[in-house]
């Protein structure tokens, strides 16, 4: 039986209150067609009195619905945005179940789609849905928890239902890959994968490629994502709609693993392309030091008449920032409007971060307290660093202050404050925020760096001793800082205000920060003719910088390192962002 028509017409009543629909249904009773809809705009009342309306309308107006009514019922509610109240859903649900729709796994598994697009309250539901089936479950209702857990941000559940699979399909691993993914657990994605191609031999379609291509972006994973790219190669590329989707997370992956030629590459190659695309490419420039030229490629998007939308701002406003060009910033910000995108949050904290980075820190803090919406901690910490940057004690103690009110958990908010303080000699202050910082238990992030090496990727993190080379690791550094002090390197000697301005942990010594192991791994391991490629999760400190320039002129190397905001690419003792970061 086709599905009511009229059905879709009356989903915007779900989200009326309950009096609305009814009115509505006084004056138009559905007495003929699908009954569901009068008991379902009934959302708020108890689900027996809307089964007792269901059971008067059913015995009034014949046919009653099939299970394929309920089918098209349940998707109509998972995609309808905003998404339908939960009790609108169990409503629903107990049409479907008292119809005995739910001992068809198409019912049942649109029934789990539209409690898992519903957040955690919806997942329990998902759960007895799903525990209580039995013979109702075929693989789509596996992959549609695994996939809904991953999108819901329940890494643990999806886990534990995959790993309970009768059987699984390529979907079936696709999903897992994704769930890790979006969960960021980026090496388990890559791991998830290996499995699959180990253990299923299964052909990998565009949907996993791109979430293993994503994966690899952040983990700085390059050789696996080249190997997504021979792979691609040799196999073709699929259907026009995988293409662009494909060729764009390549693009991306070579832009954050910092592979700036082989991303033109792969740009130039792109026939049709759409924003995305042109997003990820200029924000890949711009994120790697090449201002200028993401700029150029912007202006050259427009031109090709490609409509930028509001992600293009945010890159093109960071390129800005990037080549310190304020009235370029200005001008294009006042564009938005004329390119019909809105200015968000994000685009008036680019703005200010622009102002700020340039020097204008008093003009950036006004926009900031003028602008429409109330800014985030994130926004603040920009111009907190702008502050740090050019010393400015008298806009950066009100800012900072304002970040410890706002974020009062975050250990780095008190350390950066307790630094422009030590910095400009008010000790007083300065212990003051170091006391509350302890008064209040606030910790830091730990700082994580990462290194791919013959197809794995080594985690460490500071002053970590679990990886199986420590010993030669640790002797390495000690050379190098050996070997260091001989062409004159002395640690700054600022040493004990910078213990707490190192983002990472206090109690050890800056020598083994997370980036240096990963350093060192690096040289013990990675053949001199080959970059050695590093990501790390914070920024990185003034030590550690002045550290790599000197280790890539001492080794000649050439070592990359991507911390939380951009790229450093250290060559023969200089660093490429002229140590502005
Ligand atoms: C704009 O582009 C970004 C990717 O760069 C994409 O994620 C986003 O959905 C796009 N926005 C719109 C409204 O299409
Ligand atoms: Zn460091
Ligand atoms: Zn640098």
């Amino acid at each position: 039986m086709p599905a009511c028509p009229r059905l879709l017409s009356l989903l915007p009543l779900l989200r009326t209150p309950p009096s609305a629909a009814a009115a509505f249904f006084s004056t138009a009773p559905p007495s003929r067609g699908c009954p569901l809809h009068a008991a379902l705009a009934r959302r708020g009342a108890p689900v027996s009195a809307s089964l007792a309306l269901y059971s008067r309308i059913r015995a009034a107006s014949p046919p009653p619905p099939t299970p394929f009514t309920f089918s098209f019922l349940l998707s109509a509610l998972a995609s309808s945005s905003p998404p339908p109240s939960l009790a609108a859903a169990r409503v629903a649900h107990a049409q479907a179940f008292r119809c005995g729709a739910l001992a068809h796994p198409v019912v049942t598994n649109s029934l789990l789609k539209l409690y898992l697009s519903l957040g955690v309250p919806g997942h329990a539901h998902a759960r007895g849905v799903f525990d209580s089936a039995g013979s109702a479950l075929d693989v789509v209702s596996w992959n549609t928890m695994v996939s809904g857990y991953g999108k819901g941000g329940d890494l643990g559940a999806a886990r534990e239902v995959f790993d309970r699979m009768p059987e699984r399909s390529l979907v079936s691993w696709s999903a897992m890959v994704d769930a890790c993914v979006r969960c960021g657990e980026f090496g388990e994605a890559l791991w998830v994968f290996d499995r699959m191609m180990r253990e299923e031999r299964f052909r990998p379609d565009a949907v996993v490629l791109v979430s293993v291509l994503k994966a690899c972006a952040h983990l700085g994973a390059v050789e696996r994502g080249r190997w997504v790219h021979r792979y691609l190669e040799e196999e073709g590329f699929g259907g026009t709609i995988g293409n662009v989707m494909l060729e764009t997370a390549l693009v991306d992956m070579y832009c954050k693993c910092g592979c700036m030629e082989e991303a033109w590459r792969v740009f130039d190659g792109v026939r049709g392309g759409d924003v995305v695309l042109w997003n990820a490419m200029i924000g890949g420039l711009a994120m790697n030091g090449y201002g200028e030229r993401a700029l150029g490629l912007f202006r050259r998007m427009l031109q090709k008449g490609f409509l930028p939308n509001e992600s293009t701002f945010i890159v093109v406003l960071c390129a800005c920032t990037h080549t310190g060009r304020v009235d370029e910033g200005k001008e294009i910000f006042d564009s938005m409007q004329k390119h019909g995108v809105k200015p968000q949050r994000e685009h008036y904290g680019c703005l200010a971060d622009l102002l700020g980075r340039a020097g204008c820190v008093e003009e950036a803090e006004a926009l900031l307290l003028d602008m429409p919406m109330e800014p985030h901690a994130s926004q603040w910490g920009a111009l907190m660093s702008s502050c740090q940057m050019h010393n400015d004690i008298n806009v950066g103690e009100r800012v900072g202050k304002r970040l410890i009110e706002l974020e009062p958990d975050d250990g780095g908010r008190y350390v950066v404050l307790f630094n422009l303080y030590a910095i400009n000699g008010r000790w007083e202050d300065a212990k003051a925020i170091r006391q509350m910082m302890e008064e209040r238990g606030a910790k830091k992030e730990t700082g994580l760096s990462f290194i791919e090496w013959n197809g794995l990727v080594h985690e460490f993190v500071s002053g970590d001793v679990r990886h199986p080379q420590t010993r030669k690791i640790y002797a390495l550094l000690e050379d190098i800082e050996r070997r260091l002090k001989l062409i004159g390197y002395v640690k700054d000697t600022s040493q004990v205000i910078m213990d707490m301005d190192d983002e990472e942990d206090k109690g050890i010594t800056i020598s083994f920060h997370s980036e240096r192991l990963a350093l060192a791994f690096g040289i013990l391991n990675i053949p001199q003719d080959m970059p050695i490629r590093i990501v790390k999760n914070l920024r990185v400190c003034r030590d550690c910088h002045v550290h790599s320039k000197l280790v890539s002129k001492l080794y000649q190397r050439e070592i990359i390192v991507r911390d939380r905001h951009r790229f450093h690419v250290f060559r023969d003792g200089v660093c490429s962002c002229n140590d502005y970061w």
